[in-house]
């Protein structure tokens, strides 16, 4: 299949500065190549135009850059839904997650799409609970319309029922965010759901629950993975998924599901170790798209 890359180069919501630089790191990783080696055509479309937090402002505390998030997931939706639109799958590199909004927004125009979220967070925030005003630990709400984001027309356009997505590995939400995973039936696989069942009944167990009659939206933060295996991400949490874990679980969300569309986000090269965790990342891609061992 053709892959089409897209570039969202954003920092605007999260307060760790660098993870703008996550598309060049994925690109410097070889992700073409792996891409080319197991049959796929990539299709690099380059980087969207984004603002810097030098010369915007902020607006408001309890939801920082916004306006400029709106704008580049504006955009971003628009190349998402095109690639689909040509029979292309899109592959979105991040970015903070609010980049999610957008890759949502396209995946799911016209269309009936799950979203599988596999994520250390919830990213259920609101402004009125948003511990830290960052978007990137809103981008879920603002996907569901939780909260403010029911004005938005963000959530209208994604039409994403909360019933179809499945959050895999979280292991820190804040108060409102289980409020949220409560109230509107969100499913959620923590991680002791791993421990206890293992990762590929976990896996089958979210794709039941996020699965879109055109798909899935596959959203991979990649803090979702134990720190010592993606140190460079903004918001590492103790006790991830493993190297091993990770690559079965997007095996086989490869090989149940249609994955209509993927991305890679938070990946940091400033907080790295030699470019690891965008190494993983490109490896995990792979995974999600069909490579295989034998
Ligand atoms: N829950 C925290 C917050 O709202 C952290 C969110 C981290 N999100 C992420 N996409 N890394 O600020
Ligand atoms: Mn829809
Ligand atoms: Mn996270
Ligand atoms: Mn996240």
């Amino acid at each position: 299949d053709t892959v089409r890359i897209v570039g969202a180069p954003t920092d605007y919501g999260t307060n760790r500065r660098g993870v703008d630089m996550g598309p060049s790191a994925i690109r410097y990783a070889d992700l073409a190549a792996a891409l080319s080696a197991i049959g796929h055509t990539p299709r690099d479309h380059g980087d969207l135009r984004v603002g810097r937090v030098e010369s915007d402002d902020p607006g408001r505390d309890d939801a920082k850059y916004l306006a400029a998030i709106e704008s580049v997931c504006t955009r971003l939706a628009d190349d998402v839904s095109d690639a689909l639109a040509a029979g292309e799958t899109p592959l979105v590199l991040g970015g903070d997650h609010s980049v999610a909004i957008g890759s949502v927004v396209g995946s799911a125009r016209d269309a009936d799409v799950g979203v599988l979220w596999f994520d250390a967070h919830g990213d259920l925030n609101t402004p009125v609970t948003t511990p830290s005003g960052n978007v990137h630990g809103m981008a879920l709400a603002a996907i569901l319309g939780l909260g403010e984001f029911a004005e938005t027309p963000w959530a209208n356009a994604a039409g994403v029922d909360p019933e179809t997505v499945a959050l895999v590995g979280v292991r820190d939400l804040d108060p409102g965010e289980r409020e949220a995973i409560r109230e509107h039936g969100i499913a959620a696989f923590s991680i002791s759901d791993i421990d206890d069942r293992g990762i590929t009944a976990v896996v089958a167990e979210a794709l039941d629950a996020a699965c879109g009659r055109d798909g899935v939206h596959v959203s991979l933060d990649l803090d979702w993975l134990d720190p010592t295996e993606a140190p460079g991400v903004g918001t590492p949490v103790r006790g991830g998924v493993t190297y091993r874990e990770a690559h079965a679980a997007l095996e086989r969300v490869a090989d149940a599901a249609a994955v209509r569309s993927l991305e890679l986000v938070e990946v940091n090269p400033i907080l790295d170790d030699h470019n690891r965790t965008a190494e993983l990342a490109v490896e995990l891609a792979a995974s999600a798209l069909g490579k295989r061992i034998l």
